[in-house]
């Protein structure tokens, strides 16, 4: 009948974050807001991203920010919209994002017990091309009695409350994490203006012959991380065919793909870029728990459990290795015959 047509009982955004909070007796409704006031900073930054070409808004901006990038006009934009949508739901006490140079305090409120980092527009440089780009957020927790200090979010991924990514893409994807949960993945749906739960309980694929990184960079690399790579583009033992290549230069797209598909996406550190290039706080940390919660693995340059890495200044930088479990481990070994 025409009533099975249509799906009438659709999972927004909003009724996971509502259903998640019934199921957590001590929960406040603070994070539940929070993650409202994401949503609709995604939704905003997708909106513009989406009319940068009719409305004069690619190209750059013409400054810097503190790790030496070019600011695109976008990354300005969605960095302010982002920005006042933590400020404005009240329950931030401070944020740090790729584009500002220092930790912002917001003013203080009854509520404001949490601490936000963000790369506002990962992957600019595809912008004005139209490629996929995305937004990643990683949340902390204040430490009990702490009313927003610099210390409350230089802490380990371990300690992360919630993270994730929306890629926008195609279609704007948002994918999310809490402690101990699973991974969950929305669509957003242009004419509701809501984001749908169309991947529930995502699962990495636990090996897949695809590798994902800049191999431009590979006369910097040491040697380990060279044969490692080489060793993908031999035949292999299962099926006589070497791995593919792909690389979209948005961390957020390749690691979308990774994540669906499996394989492996990897930046890192080398004789150029001794730290890697990727960020700790809103790149690698947010990433490595959506892949340890999907059942994959992300470590770093020396192989150490990504989430573990304490940053010491919030603009600190690492190498990263991180995708399907069976892939990580290849890397393992290979770092293991280094020296
Ligand atoms: P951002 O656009 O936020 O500065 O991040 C760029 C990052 C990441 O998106 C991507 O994986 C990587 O830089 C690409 O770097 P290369 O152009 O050096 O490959
Ligand atoms: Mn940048
Ligand atoms: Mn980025
Ligand atoms: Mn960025």
């Amino acid at each position: 009948s025409f009533t099975e047509q249509v799906d009438t009982n659709i999972i927004t955004l909003t009724r996971f974050l509502t259903e998640e909070q019934v199921k957590h007796k001590e929960a406040t409704g603070d994070f539940t807001l929070l993650c409202h006031a994401l949503q609709f900073a995604f939704k905003s930054i997708a909106y513009y991203i989406r009319r940068a070409t009719l409305v004069n808004l690619t190209g750059l901006a013409g400054s810097a920010n503190t790790t030496g990038d070019e600011q695109k006009k976008l990354d300005v934009i969605s960095n302010e919209l982002f920005i006042e949508a933590m400020r404005s739901s009240g329950r931030v006490a401070l944020l740090v994002s790729e584009e500002e140079e220092n930790v912002i305090f917001f003013k203080q409120g009854p509520h404001a017990r949490y601490a936000v980092a963000c790369d506002p527009i990962d992957g600019s440089s595809n912008l004005d091309a139209g490629v996929s780009v995305g937004t990643i957020f990683g949340i902390h927790k204040l430490a009990e009695g702490s009313r927003g200090v610099k210390e409350d979010i230089l802490k380990p991924g371990t300690e992360l409350v919630a993270a994730g990514f929306t890629m926008y893409g195609a279609s704007a994807q948002l994918v999310i994490t809490m402690k101990g949960g699973s991974v969950n993945g929305f669509t957003l749906d242009n004419g509701l203006g809501e984001f749908i739960l169309t991947h529930p309980n995502m699962r990495i694929p636990r090996k897949r012959a695809i590798y994902s990184v800049n191999e431009g960079n590979s006369l910097y690399w040491e040697d380990h991380v060279k044969a490692y790579f080489e060793s993908l583009k031999q035949a292999q033992p299962d099926n006589g065919k070497p791995y593919s290549a792909r690389y979209i230069g948005s961390m957020v797209a390749d690691a979308y793909r990774t994540l669906l598909y499996g394989g492996i996406f990897a930046y890192p550190a080398d004789k150029k870029s001794p730290k890697g290039k990727l960020r700790i706080l809103y790149e690698c940390a947010p990433m490595a728990m959506v892949f340890e919660n999907a059942g994959g693995q992300a470590v770093d340059s020396n192989m150490r459990r990504m989430l573990e890495v304490v940053p010491q200044d919030i603009h600190d930088k690492s190498g990263i290795f991180l995708g399907s479990y069976d892939e990580v481990e290849k890397v393992k070994e290979f770092y293991k015959k280094k020296d």
